[in-house]
């Protein structure tokens, strides 16, 4: 017989290595590779006995419509879902422990329950009589949810088979433990185990399977990125603990864009849902200060405004300080690169703190003009006007590129008041009302042109 496999496998990021090491090659974190139970080499090749079964495409015409999506009513939540939950999908929810998930679906189960859904709610972190303590507290104790305290899997399906919901929360997935394998909850294996034969049966019965998943620092508890190509949809719960404001994102949807966000505000009475996003990441802007600058960026289907914050200090330090929160750091090197090469202007003995305001996170390239100006205004100590918004995104030759959605981004600003946009002369785009539009081709005139440096 051939010898057992020992396999290790990083809990981070899911990947598998034949030998132990400290730190992941794949996703580069430290401590979380560990040895799993041996992989058996199963029953051996050749063909299996039971015959499966292909229909035509063409036959699926004639079948009836699918079912519709469940939508909640909270439209934040049902725009990143691409427009409520798909029957039978499965939707993995992750984030920091404490940023808000139980709190999320414990409000989205109720309201897929009170809009005449069945939803059942299991926890396998705190007993129903906990969880029913939080919904009162919530305002959602009368919310027709089923609740279920539980962490075997096997005794979680058969619960979920015989009362057939058409919505199921898992909280959360570390927890869950099979008594097929031999390995401790919360490791790779049990985890993707239990995401396995959950997203089966989210398959097979139509129900929509959300699992809940925590990401995990320490290296034995394995993290939502093992089961996230299992599962048809990922939505990340994101924002700074000092911050009220939290984040849905979409990082990956089989029935929907990707990168949507939702967002809202955790309150005394849970979490609130923000309409105007963009309001809210601007409100805390006062008078106009050198190194601010406003992008009109576009989130999945929609725009938001958000403000880039620099600061350019001289450094004590042999390798200046490049501190950036909510930006790409890679991003920001270029752009730093690109003012130095091609427009002369040099950050070198400077330390540059980069920030977006309300802890939101932007990975748009067209993010990049509004960067570079935030940059030249703490440089130069020179603030850009306050009615004014930017978009384009930078080559490194210097030349400003056009960018999408060019119209929607404008619209946006004029709701919110803005009067002038920056962009890059080659954006296709009619004028918007109440707008004055500024084209500028590359870095160096840009520079000119407003900061007359
Ligand atoms: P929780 O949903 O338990 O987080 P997770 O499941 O992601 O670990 O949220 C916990 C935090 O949310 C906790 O610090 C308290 C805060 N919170 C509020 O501010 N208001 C509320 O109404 C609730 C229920 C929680
Ligand atoms: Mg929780």
């Amino acid at each position: 017989m051939a010898k057992p496999i020992t396999a290790f496998t990083c809990t981070a990021c899911g990947a598998s290595h034949r030998k132990w090491s400290g730190k992941c090659d794949a996703c580069g974190a430290w401590n979380t590779i560990v040895e799993e139970a041996p992989l058996s080499q199963g029953p051996g090749r050749g063909l299996g006995t039971r015959k499966g079964k292909t229909i035509p495409l063409s036959d699926l015409a004639t079948q009836e419509a699918p079912p519709p999506r469940a939508t909640s009513g909270i439209a934040e939540l049902d725009r990143v879902l691409g427009g409520g939950l798909v029957p039978g999908s499965a939707i993995l929810v992750g984030g920091d422990p404490g940023i808000g998930k139980s709190t999320l679906l414990l409000q989205a189960a109720s309201a897929f329950a009170r809009s005449g859904r069945s939803a059942i709610y299991v926890s396998g972190e705190e007993a129903s009589a906990q969880v029913r303590m939080r919904a009162q507290r919530l305002g959602l104790g009368d919310a027709p949810v089923r609740l279920g305290a539980e962490t075997a899997l096997r005794d979680i399906l058969t619960t979920l088979d015989a009362e057939r919901p058409d919505v199921a929360v898992i909280d959360s997935i570390q927890t869950l433990w099979s008594d097929q394998i031999e390995a401790a909850p919360g490791s790779v294996a049990q985890v993707r185990t239990a995401a396995h034969e959950l997203v089966a049966f989210a398959k097979r019965r139509g129900t929509a399977v959300i699992l809940v998943g925590h990401v995990t620092k320490e290296g034995q508890i394995a993290g939502p990125r093992v089961v996230e190509h299992m599962v048809d949809t990922v939505l990340y719960f994101e924002g700074e603990r000092g911050h009220q404001f939290r984040i849905l994102r979409a990082h990956k949807n089989r029935f929907g864009p990707a990168d949507e966000i939702g967002v809202f505000e955790m309150t005394g009475g849970g979490l609130s849902e923000v309409a105007n996003p963009s309001a809210l990441f601007l409100s805390e802007r006062g008078e106009p200060t050198p190194g601010s600058a406003v992008f009109a960026g576009i989130e999945g289907t929609r725009p938001v405004l958000t403000e880039v914050q620099a600061l350019v200090a001289p450094s004590t330090l042999a390798s200046p300080r490049r501190t950036v929160v909510g930006l790409d750091g890679g991003r920001v090197s270029t752009i730093l690169a690109v003012l130095e090469a091609r427009c002369g202007i040099p950050f070198a003995g400077l330390d540059v703190f980069l920030n977006v305001a309300g802890g939101m996170r932007v990975s748009e390239p067209a993010a990049d003009l509004a960067i570079a100006a935030a940059l030249l205004g703490a440089r130069e100590d020179s603030a850009l006007p306050s009615d004014c918004v930017l978009f384009g995104e930078i080559s490194l030759s210097g030349a400003l590129r056009p960018v999408s959605q060019a119209e929607n981004r404008l619209k946006e600003a004029q709701k919110l008041g803005f009067s002038r946009a920056i962009l890059p002369s080659a954006t296709k785009v009619e004028g918007v009302a109440g707008m004055r539009i500024d084209r500028t081709s590359d870095l160096t005139s840009f520079v000119g042109e407003t900061f007359g440096a």
